[in-house]
């Protein structure tokens, strides 16, 4: 089975190469020769992840993965949410997003937050989601150099480290994306 995977993240597709073995043979974008940027301009991390598993779909006709990530504070609604990439503008800076994030949480106690994944499948036309999350709190400082985006600000539920002080693969066991893969990885070997 061939499936394109819709990032431009060489590491994730590898990542993700590895786990799922020879059964599944991952494409990238530009394998198929997509290089233009794929629109999301839904308003929940569902509709986005939908949105571009279907692009690639309807366009290029390969059946396709996508997904979407967010970062949802309790205290702030659930923002940043879909906008996490550029909450703090276009330039889509970590520093900057995490600046915000901690200026608009100054004083506030609940500090409860959750990372969001959803992962859009689309085979035959028929589309399959997959969510994965993980709980935690949000620091009144950054912690830790590993990681990336919110990462140094996040502490996990249970866990004394915040994500940008765990290693990769401890971070992947717990978290959102990992959790999510875990059920597409899943299902696609049962599929198969
Ligand atoms: P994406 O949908 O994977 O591109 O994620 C959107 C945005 O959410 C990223 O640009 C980061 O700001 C944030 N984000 C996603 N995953 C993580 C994570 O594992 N740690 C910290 N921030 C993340």
């Amino acid at each position: 089975m061939e499936l394109v995977f819709a990032t431009n993240n060489k590491h994730k597709l590898e990542e993700l190469q590895a786990i799922l073995g020879n059964r599944v043979k991952l494409l990238s974008l530009k394998d198929i020769g997509c290089e233009e940027e794929i629109p999301e301009d839904h308003p929940t991390l569902e509709g986005n992840a939908s949105q571009k598993a279907f692009f690639i779909f309807n366009k290029f006709g390969y059946d396709c993965f996508a997904d979407d990530t967010g970062l949802e504070i309790e205290a702030l609604n659930g923002e940043p949410g879909v906008y996490s990439a550029h909450y703090a503008g276009e330039e889509k800076s970590a520093e900057a997003n995490i600046d915000k994030v901690l200026k608009k949480l100054t004083k506030i106690k609940n500090r409860g937050a959750r990372f969001r994944t959803v992962i859009s499948l689309v085979v035959d036309g028929l589309e399959k989601q997959f969510e994965g999350e993980v709980e935690g709190k949000i620091l009144t400082e950054k912690r830790g150099a590993s990681g990336f985006g919110y990462d140094p600000i996040f502490q996990p539920k249970g866990f004394s480290q915040t994500f940008a002080e765990m290693n990769l693969t401890d971070k992947n066991k717990i978290s959102h994306r990992g959790r999510a893969v875990e059920k597409l990885v899943l299902y696609l070997k049962s599929i198969e």
